[in-house]
């Protein structure tokens, strides 16, 4: 690493003891400042860190569900990307018992969900630092801004951690926002009799006497909001998909039944999935069931999405998607959130057409003649732009942002649509990018045909578009 990129010239002896001391007090003279609080996005400003970018993160839990108590050590490693003199981790609720950078103790304090680094030494930019942290109590459950439930969700029989938006920083500290991902590690100990479930692979499951340790392995990079721990009794299958693709699957057993058929057909979806939307991004796949009274609703954690009771397929159909549309594509701000669910909606429609339900065309029509009967606030405001945090799961993200989409299909047809949602998910896979990379990408695909209205009237527009 760059140690002393601005040797003094002066002769030490040349100078005072005094300011010999002061060059020297943070390692080489340069002045290092905070790393920002937040990364000013447009509906969470304090999410996310400036600073530095995490390149991978080790997380450590030990789960009591009767106390209802966490312990963790999260290790992060970081990248700075400008000379810090202190940084901040999200966090919210919980103890911080420790925190160490390098190996070495360093101070720190809270405010707010923000946790303030002030590591013993000074970090260069560009050098790669590890920050550890110590911490525990009984995390919270998060009331999202649209009234669902969030962070950590204690269940009948262990717990669940759920993410979107905001809620990773209820269970562990990091750089919570989507635009910095990183592979992760995650260790749950939880009593013996109970699965602790998580991302990606399950390296390793070591039972000891009153208690068991889950080692689960993510190794493409992942938003902290699609880490997920899942803790409980579950009935646990493991099978592969095509080329040996390992298929984990974790059922609440008051849901087996009811998920048995539905979660067979999870091969047969993705390969529909990967023939419309290319190569699966990631190295397993699978699903958690829940009961629908422990988790509200439905979401895409990386690998393995979490459904509320036995999903259907359409259900299925739509998480899947996410996988390239949100998992591997990420928003890069929470603005951007249209690109998974407009994406993710717009799978559901295609699902139809192909398998003999309705076709997108018709779909698209009867959202446009009545959409309002079912959705009152489809016309509210323009995908691109949500009004409120509240509404970052409204109907036009989902149902008018797949409208967007068919709107391309219908100017470029079939062959190059399909062409265009294969390019975009590789163009950006395992990346993040926002709308103008969207229009932009969808511009260069096809340099003589013009867009404008559609990104004017459906994509940013307020109100209804009229008939073209
Ligand atoms: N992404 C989830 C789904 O599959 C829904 C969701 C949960 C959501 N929390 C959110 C969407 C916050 C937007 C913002 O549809
Ligand atoms: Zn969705």
């Amino acid at each position: 690493m760059l140690v002393s990129r601005f040797v003094p010239v002066v002769p030490a002896v040349a100078l005072s003891t005094a300011l010999v001391l002061a060059l020297t007090a943070c390692g080489g003279g340069v002045q290092g400042t905070p790393g920002g609080a937040g990364l000013r996005d447009p509906y969470f400003p304090k999410a996310g860190n400036g600073g530095y970018d995490v390149t991978h993160y080790a997380l450590d839990l030990a789960y009591d569900p009767a106390r209802r108590r966490l312990t963790g050590t999260a290790a992060l490693t970081a990248r700075a990307t400008q000379d810090l003199s202190a940084f901040d981790l999200d966090l919210k609720g919980l103890d911080v018992t420790g925190v160490e950078v390098d190996g070495k103790q360093a101070h720190w304090n809270r405010a707010g969900q923000e946790l303030t680094v002030r590591p013993h030494g000074e970090l260069r930019e560009g050098g790669t630092f590890r920050v550890t942290v110590r911490y525990g109590g009984t995390p919270e459950t998060l009331t999202d801004p649209d009234g669902s439930r969030e962070g950590w969700l204690p269940t009948a029989d262990g717990a669940l951690a759920l993410g979107e938006p905001v809620g990773s920083a209820a269970w562990f500290p990091g750089n919570h926002h989507p635009s910095d991902k990183a592979p992760y590690d995650i260790t749950v100990t939880v009593p013996r009799g109970l699965t602790a479930v998580s991302n990606g692979e399950l390296v390793r499951e070591r039972a000891g006497k009153d208690r068991t340790t889950f080692v689960w392995h993510t190794g493409e990079p992942m938003a902290s909001y699609l880490a997920t721990v899942a803790i409980g009794r579950y009935d646990v299958s493991r099978t592969t998909a095509r080329d040996g693709l390992p298929v984990y699957t974790a059922v609440d057993p008051t849901q087996t039944r009811a998920s048995r058929a539905v979660l067979a057909r999870l091969p047969e979806v993705l390969a529909w999935a990967e023939d419309t939307f290319g190569p699966y991004p990631f190295t397993s796949t699978g699903a958690i069931v829940e009961r629908d009274t422990d988790a509200g609703y439905a979401l895409e954690t990386q690998n393995r999405p979490v459904f509320p009771g036995a999903p259907d397929v359409p259900l299925l159909v739509h998480e899947l998607a996410h996988q390239w549309y949100g998992d591997s594509v990420t928003p890069r701000t929470w603005r951007d959130i249209w690109l998974n669910e407009g994406f993710a909606t717009y799978a559901e429609w295609l699902w139809a057409e192909e398998h003999g339900g309705d076709s997108a065309q018709r779909t698209f029509e009867r959202l446009y003649a009545h959409g309002e009967d079912l959705y009152p606030d489809l016309w509210a405001f323009p995908p691109a732009h949500p009004d409120s945090a509240e509404r970052l799961s409204g109907d036009p993200v989902y149902q008018r942002g797949a409208m967007v989409l068919h709107k391309l299909r219908q100017r470029l047809g079939d062959d190059a649509f399909r062409t265009l949602l294969r390019g975009w998910a590789g163009a950006h896979r395992h990346g993040t990018a926002d709308t103008a990379d969207f229009t932009a990408y969808v511009e260069r695909q096809a340099p003589r045909t013009d867009f404008s209205d559609i990104w004017r009237e459906w994509l940013y527009g307020d109100g209804k578009p009229g008939r073209p």
